[in-house]
C-alpha cells in the first residue's frame, strides 16, 4: 500500500497500522451513512456544529457592511466586515420571531432590516431599532438583544466559522496545514471560476471521491498524460484532526498512460513544455524526464516571469498536485499557480442531496495550468453561478468526478449493498469516515 510519507500525529499513525485494516477494509461504509435521515441528523449535531467550516475569502468583503451569506445544511450563516476591519459571523436569523434576516447571498448594507416587522440590526449584531418601541413594557429590546454570533477566524485569506463556542482555534485545528500553505500566494489570487452545483447525492460521496485516486484510470484517463496515478508512486499524509494530503507527481505522463498506444508526450504536456521554453521532441525517448526538466526551468525562469512565490516552493510544489482535504467538507488541489477549491455542503433536510462549490483561484497572468479546468487567459473575478446537476460541464476533469454521483447514490440506497470493500490505497477515505465516527461518538477537537 502507498503508506503515508510521514504521519505527524500518533493517532493518525495508529489509524493506518491498526484501525484501518481491522475496522474499515470491509463492510464499514454502509449505505445508511449516505441515505439515512437519522444518520444525517446525528452527523449535523455531532460533526457540522463542532468544526471549522470554510466560508469565503476576506477579499470578497473589503469594506465595512460588505457581507456574504452561505447556507450549510439547515443553517444560513451571515458574515460581515466590521467598522474596525474585523469580520464577524452570525446565524442569519432575526431574534424577534425567527425570520431569516438577510436573503441575498452577498452585498453591502449599513444595517440589516428584517422583512417581517422591520427590526433593524447593526453590522456588529446589535439591535438598533424596533417598531413600536414603546410597546415593550419590560423595556426596549434595543441594547439587550443581539444576533447570535459564532466564531470566525481567517487563514490564508479565507475566513472560517465554527458554531462550537468552546472549539479550539483555527490554527490548532489545521495543525501542520497552517504553515504548509504559507508558500502559496493565496491572498493575491483571483477567483476565475465559481460554480455551485446541486448534487443528487449525499455530500460525503463526492468528498470520498476527492480522497482517493483509485478512480483516476477509469474516469480521468485523459489526464494521465500529465499526472502519475500509480498507487505505488503516490504518497499521502494524514493528520490528527481528520485532514489529509495526497502528493501526486505532475508534469509527466503516468505509467498507465505510457502503457497505451498514444504518443508519449501528449498535446497538453507538450504545450506546458513549450510554455517553459522546452522542446517536446527532446523528450519523446525519455518522457518521464519532463517533470524534472520543468522543475528546473520553472526554478530558473519563474521569478523573472512574475512567479516570485516559486522561490519559496519545493521542486515538487512547482509541478505536482498536492491535494489537501480539510475535515469535514473542504478540499483543495494546491498547484504552483492556482488552487482548485472544492467544498461540499449538505442539503437543509435531505441526505440524498447536497451542494458542490467548485472555485478556481489563479495567480499570475499566465496562471492557466494544464491541470486546471479554468479557461485560460485573463484574470477577471468570476461571478458565482448556480447550476443543476448535469446542466453545465465543469470541465473534463471534474465532469468525471461528478458524473457518477447520481448512480452511486442510487446504489447506496440498495439493501443489497454490503458496506464496501476498500483497496489499501483507499485508507485516506477510510480515515475521513473514521473521523466522522469518532465525532459521532463524542470526540471533540482538542478535548481528551
Ligand atoms: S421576525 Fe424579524 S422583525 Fe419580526
Ligand atoms: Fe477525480
Amino acid at each position: 500500500m502507498n503508506k503515508p510519507a510521514g504521519t505527524h500525529e500518533s493517532y493518525a499513525a495508529r489509524f493506518v497500522s491498526e484501525i484501518f485494516p481491522e475496522r474499515y477494509k470491509r463492510g464499514a461504509l454502509h449505505g445508511e451513512r449516505y441515505t439515512s435521515a437519522d444518520f444525517f441528523a446525528r452527523e449535523w449535531e455531532n460533526v457540522w456544529t463542532k468544526v471549522w467550516l470554510v466560508i469565503a475569502r476576506t477579499a470578497e468583503i473589503p469594506e465595512a457592511g460588505d457581507f456574504v451569506v452561505e447556507d450549510i445544511g439547515p443553517e444560513s450563516i451571515l458574515v460581515v466586515r466590521q467598522e474596525d476591519g474585523g469580520i464577524r459571523a452570525f446565524y442569519n436569523v432575526c431574534q424577534h420571531r425567527g425570520n431569516r434576516l438577510v436573503q441575498p447571498a452577498e452585498g453591502s448594507m449599513p444595517s440589516f432590516t428584517c422583512d417581517y416587522h422591520s427590526w433593524t440590526w447593526g453590522i456588529d449584531g446589535s439591535l438598533v431599532s424596533v417598531q413600536d418601541e414603546g410597546d415593550f413594557s419590560e423595556g426596549s429590546p434595543c441594547g439587550t438583544v443581539r444576533l447570535e454570533e459564532m466564531k470566525c477566524e481567517v487563514f490564508a485569506g479565507f475566513f472560517f466559522v465554527n458554531m462550537d463556542k468552546d472549539g479550539i482555534s483555527l490554527k490548532d485545528y489545521l495543525g501542520p496545514i497552517w504553515d504548509r500553505w504559507q508558500v502559496y500566494p493565496v491572498e493575491n489570487m483571483t477567483r476565475v471560476q465559481a460554480l455551485t452545483v446541486s448534487l443528487p447525492s449525499n455530500w460525503k460521496a463526492l468528498h470520498d471521491n476527492f480522497s482517493e485516486v483509485y478512480h483516476f484510470a477509469t474516469v480521468h484517463a485523459p489526464y494521465l498524460d500529465y499526472l502519475e496515478d500509480d498507487f505505488r508512486d503516490i504518497s499521502c499524509e494524514i493528520f490528527d484532526q481528520g485532514h489529509t494530503v495526497m502528493h501526486m507527481k505532475g508534469g509527466l505522463p503516468s505509467a498507465h498512460y505510457l502503457d497505451s498506444d498514444l504518443p508519449p508526450i501528449s498535446e497538453q504536456l507538450g504545450a506546458e513544455l513549450r510554455r517553459w521554453d522546452l522542446d517536446p521532441a527532446d523528450f519523446t525517448d525519455r518522457p518521464t524526464e519532463t517533470r524534472l526538466a520543468l522543475q528546473r526551468q520553472k526554478r530558473t525562469l519563474g521569478p523573472a516571469r512574475g512567479h516570485t512565490h516559486y522561490e519559496k516552493m519545493s521542486d515538487s510544489q512547482l509541478t505536482d498536485s498536492h491535494h489537501y482535504t480539510i475535515f469535514p467538507n473542504f478540499s483543495a488541489g494546491m498547484l504552483a499557480d492556482g488552487i482548485l477549491f472544492h467544498r461540499l455542503r449538505p442539503h437543509a433536510t435531505d441526505p440524498n442531496q447536497s451542494y458542490y462549490d467548485v472555485f478556481y483561484y489563479a495567480s499570475g497572468d499566465d496562471a492557466f495550468s494544464s491541470m486546471s479546468t479554468a479557461a485560460g487567459g485573463g484574470l477577471a473575478e468570476a461571478e458565482r453561478e448556480y447550476v443543476a446537476f448535469g446542466e453545465k460541464s465543469l470541465g473534463a476533469l471534474l465532469d468525471g468526478d461528478v458524473g457518477t454521483m447520481a448512480t452511486q447514490q442510487k446504489g447506496l440506497r440498495s439493501r443489497g449493498y454490503r458496506g464496501g470493500v476498500l483497496a489499501d490505497q483507499e485508507y485516506r477515505l477510510a480515515f475521513y469516515h473514521h473521523m466522522i465516527d469518532r465525532y459521532m461518538a463524542g470526540y471533540r477537537p482538542g478535548k481528551p
